[in-house]
């Protein structure tokens, strides 16, 4: 038995975001989002589910903040749906929206919780998407009205920003696989897409400081790690892509302003190059305050031609899988970690996401949910491992506070440490809450 202990202001929080919990789709003149529209898409989420009610958090904010502080986190990672503050992407401003998330960042406040805010968690509003989404550079404009109006609103009450939430699946997940909104499948599109983004990123993080806010901005990107399955260079080529695509494809510009050539080469390959326009690059390469680190999943891969344009095969190792089949591979997230401080230095970060999906219902009142408990255990394990190592890890805020809207998963699959009954909208702590309350109130745990 070894003990894992924090060091003194190591933050321990929990994160959601907008789509996935708040309901209320259509109150208090929030617009719609890509996501009201994808949900209302046959065939793109599981039993035609979609976050008009979700966790109806809109409503339930003060129960779930009460829930917050019994757990005895320290940060709470939300994000603002753009289309409650501007209905139609630009414009006017919503003051109901407005007054939403003032009421709700008081009453974080007010029970001694930092609130540590998202910008941008996928849901654009559907109205800019008619107009080109993040294809278009209006829509880099518009995200940074709509930036520097949260900026001005909340400034002095937020004091950690992340612009973007993951990226790639906005970008990769949503353009070029089609399983996130707005469902295309084109390469070039993704990659235009991914370049709009971190434009839109640099130029949000300029404006915090052209205003001179008061607190520290990053983004939350998602992460994973591939270990080649054997050391035939096709093998070590088509996992350093894979992790490429995911870390360097962003990371890159972000902290050296160009794009690795080892990718680029490649998407040239395939048809696709980036839309650079004069000062893109130095725009993007904004100096970060710190960097927001999610991470699932890793893998073993190995090349495999037929696959096309991303060659490499996941291998099953034989890793245990969450219940959303993702393999369970916490020794990824150590070297992930360590990858990114070899190549880009030692920038504070935080875990903004890390959890897994367990789908144990509640019975005699109580969720035995012993092998998230478990999981999240490992990688923290494995994140103690990696700030010896000399990663600078601020804080670690796990996936999710409570079940939501999976995404393309619908409700069919759970992240929470707090399990919602959709029908009755009912909260259950389960076991994990009472592990991570005495984690997150200690610092330290039993290993
Ligand atoms: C996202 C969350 C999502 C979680 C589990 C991340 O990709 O940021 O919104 O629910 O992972 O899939």
């Amino acid at each position: 038995m070894a003990i894992i202990q924090f060091p003194e202001g190591f933050r321990f929080g929990t994160a959601t975001a907008s789509y996935q919990i708040e309901g209320a789709y259509n109150e208090d003149g929030r617009g719609l989002s890509i996501w009201d529209t994808f949900s209302r898409t046959p065939g793109m989420v599981k039993n035609g589910d979609n976050g008009d009610v979700a966790c109806d958090s809109y409503h339930r904010y003060e129960e779930d903040i009460a829930l917050m502080k019994e757990l005895g986190i320290q940060s709470y990672r939300f994000s603002i749906a753009w289309p409650r503050i501007f209905p139609n992407g630009d414009g006017e401003p919503n003051e109901a929206g407005l007054d939403f998330y003032h009421r709700f960042v008081d009453c974080l406040l007010a029970n001694g919780i930092e609130p540590m805010c998202t910008l941008y968690h996928w849901d654009l509003p559907q109205s800019l998407q008619d107009r080109g989404g993040w294809e278009s550079r209006e829509t880099i404009d518009a995200f940074v009205r709509y930036a520097e109006l949260m900026f001005k609103e909340f400034g002095g009450k937020i004091k950690k920003w992340m612009t973007l939430n993951e990226p790639w699946c906005s970008s990769f997940l949503s353009n070029y696989l089609g399983v996130h909104a707005p469902g295309k499948k084109d390469l070039q599109t993704a990659v235009t897409v991914a370049h709009h983004l971190l434009v839109a990123h640099g130029q949000a993080v300029m404006k915090f400081r052209e205003l001179g806010a008061d607190g520290e901005i990053g983004i939350a990107p998602n992460v994973t790690w591939l270990d080649p399955y054997s050391d035939r260079q096709e093998d070590v080529d088509a996992a350093r892509r894979e992790v490429g695509w995911f870390v360097e494809w962003f990371f890159d510009p972000l902290f050296k302003g160009e794009y690795p050539s080892f990718m680029t080469d490649w998407f040239a390959g395939k048809g696709a190059t980036v839309p650079i326009q004069p000062g893109d690059m130095d725009i993007i390469a904004q100096k970060l305050d710190f960097l927001g680190i999610n991470y699932y999943t890793g893998h073993i891969g190995r090349y495999k031609a037929e696959l096309g344009t991303f060659d490499c095969e996941v291998i099953d190792a034989g890793y245990e899988k969450t219940d959303i089949g993702w393999f369970i591979f916490p020794e990824g997230f150590y070297k992930v970690l360590v990858h990114i401080k070899d190549r880009y230095g030692s920038i504070p970060i935080y875990i903004t996401e890390n959890g897994a999906c367990y789908n144990d219902e509640p019975s005699e009142g109580r969720v035995r949910d012993s092998r998230r408990i478990s999981y999240i255990k490992r990688h923290l394990v494995q994140l103690h491992r990696a700030m010896q190592s000399g990663v600078n890890v601020k804080g670690y805020l796990t996936w999710s506070m409570m079940d939501n809207f999976e995404w393309a998963e619908g409700y069919t699959m759970r992240f929470g440490l707090i399990h919602v009954d959709y029908n009755t909208l009912v909260r259950t702590k389960k076991d994990s809450y009472y592990w991570y309350k005495k984690v997150a109130t200690n610092g330290w745990f039993e290993n």
